[in-house]
């Protein structure tokens, strides 16, 4: 058994606890949802339940085709347990279609297909707003070694892959999504969370919004595209 110890870090959307273990957090997924570097801030009833079991699906599905992540066991509806990481500050985006910032830097209408996917990086740091950056960057601030990037793109490619086919097969289409990575051991670790906060997922007939962008852009019934894409989800896994 492991016991929850003090809280070691609070975020915009999850709270992380020491635990009796030092290689083990306890994390605890909140309602709390913030946007545009949280100027913009408001619930979302049941997205800290809903985003650690849609969490816990994605990372025992990415663990059963090969992929390391910090995801050990789900603790209650809304906490699991996790490989203690030390996060690499760097965001990683994979995108399959122009969407969100990318539509906008290159003037591309929202939907528009990528011809290959893309991945982006950036610089994680509230206050400076999470900025676009480069391997050069990571590289010359020491951020992760090339090594650790070699296997940190590896990862995101296979991520890529992997959950687009599993969502094609629950009819959503899987746009862009964000990665952190961290260290564990000596080892570099898929951490953090993998849920509509951190997606954009298309239904694949309507191409209706089932992701926080509903809660980014007011759209209304975001509650219910969270419960959704869990609803599909469980329906195959049998989660
Ligand atoms: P973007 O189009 O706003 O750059 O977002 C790309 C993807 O990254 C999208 O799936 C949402 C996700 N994302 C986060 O998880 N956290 C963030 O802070 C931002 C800006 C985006």
């Amino acid at each position: 058994m492991v016991v929850k110890g003090e809280m070691l870090y609070e975020g915009k959307a999850k709270k992380v606890y020491r635990t009796d273990r030092q290689d083990v957090y306890w994390v605890e997924y909140k309602d709390d949802a913030t946007a545009f570097n949280g100027l913009k801030r408001g619930t979302i009833a049941d997205k800290g339940e809903c985003n650690n079991q849609t969490s816990a699906i994605f990372f025992g599905l990415l663990e059963e085709k090969g992929i390391p992540t910090h995801f050990l066991e789900l603790m209650s509806d809304r906490e699991m347990l996790v490989r203690a990481l030390e996060i690499i500050p760097v965001e990683v985006v994979a995108r399959n279609i122009a969407a969100g910032s990318l539509a906008k830097r290159l003037g591309l209408e929202e939907g528009t297909e990528l011809a290959k996917p893309v991945l982006e990086f950036y610089y994680k740091s509230d206050e400076l707003g999470d900025p676009m950056i480069n391997e050069y960057h990571i590289d010359a601030m020491g951020w992760a070694t090339g090594q650790e990037m070699a296997e940190i793109k590896e990862m995101a490619w296979k991520v890529n892959n992997i959950l687009v086919e599993f969502l094609r097969s629950v009819d959503l289409i899987l746009v862009d999504f964000k990665l952190e990575f961290g260290r564990h051991q000596g080892r570099v670790l898929l951490g953090d969370e993998i849920s509509p906060d951190t997606c954009r997922f298309w239904d694949a007939h309507t191409r209706e919004k089932l992701d926080k962008d509903r809660f980014r852009r007011d759209m209304g019934g975001v509650e219910d595209a969270y419960q959704e894409v869990l609803r599909r989800l469980k329906s195959v896994t049998g989660r």
